[in-house]
């Protein structure tokens, strides 16, 4: 994975104010690049990226920007996690190129975008442009995030560093759904279990922020020397912590 975007997760923040003004069509080109080139965690999932801008979106929230990205999916096992997985890389990129950006869980792309997809569905967006208040956090204390106590659960020495840059993962309302478990070799990653109030919103959400934080993992292990491959097991690899389901396991090597 582009080592550029490693650097990009200690200063990243969501931003919600926009000028309204358009990229450059050299700009935009340029994302439009990159986001074709993204590398993916489950390949035999097809993904489009489209682009769209202010006007051609409805979204519930106050965030408007001035263009958007969305993701559209096949709807095959994990293509959520593969979908925060490849937005994440993207999300990273805008960020480290200077452009500010935003994941928007709750908007739509209006009816005339989402027909004639190749079948493919609909499945999140991030807005994004100039950022009308400050791009990036100056330090990592400015992260409000989960305690590595309550995330990391993994046996035997290193873990932190290599899940310090999981830990500062975006996730939908900062819930941050998920924890590690295993050894640093063999890294399961699980998911919050959902309250059958929270589950409608948050089961799709969730499996974005998972990920999300996979992308992150994969940065951290590349940035340490490590080779990372992920594999979805039908049952649970090893028991949870109480609270989460089993996901995925990371072998790092
Ligand atoms: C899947 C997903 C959906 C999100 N949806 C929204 C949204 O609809 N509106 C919004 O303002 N922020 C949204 N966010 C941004 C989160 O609120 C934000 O990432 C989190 O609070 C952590 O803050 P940070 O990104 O500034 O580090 C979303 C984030 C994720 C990962």
């Amino acid at each position: 994975m582009d080592p550029v975007l490693y650097d990009a997760i200690f200063r990243r923040k969501s931003v919600r104010k926009y000028r309204m003004d358009s990229l450059s069509p050299d700009a935009i080109e340029d994302i439009s690049r990159y986001a074709s080139a993204l590398e993916p965690l489950c390949p035999e999932i097809d993904v489009q990226f489209e682009f769209a801008e202010h006007g051609e979106i409805v979204n519930l929230l106050p965030v408007k920007s001035p263009h958007y990205i969305l993701i559209f999916s096949e709807r095959k096992d994990n293509y959520l996690y593969n979908a925060g997985f490849l937005g994440q890389q993207m999300d990273l990129y805008l960020s480290a190129k200077g452009v500010g950006s935003c994941w928007l869980g709750l908007a739509k792309p209006q009816e005339q975008i989402v027909k004639g997809r190749d079948g493919l569905d609909f499945t999140i967006m991030l807005g994004f442009g100039e950022a009308a208040e400050p791009l990036h956090r100056d330090d990592v204390s400015q992260f409000k995030r989960k305690p590595m106590s309550q995330i990391c659960f993994v046996e035997g020495e290193g873990a932190e560093e290599l899940l310090e840059p999981v830990r500062l993962a975006p996730s939908a309302v900062n819930g941050q759904p998920w924890c590690f478990y295993g050894t640093l070799s063999e890294l399961h990653v699980g998911r919050e279990k959902l309250s059958p109030v929270r589950y409608p919103i948050f089961n799709r959400l969730n499996q974005i922020d998972v990920g999300i934080a996979l992308c992150h993992l994969v940065l951290s292990a590349e940035h340490m020397g490590k080779v990372v491959k992920s594999e979805f097991f039908d049952s649970e690899k090893a028991k949870p912590p109480p609270g989460y389901n089993y996901v995925v396991t990371a072998y790092i090597e």
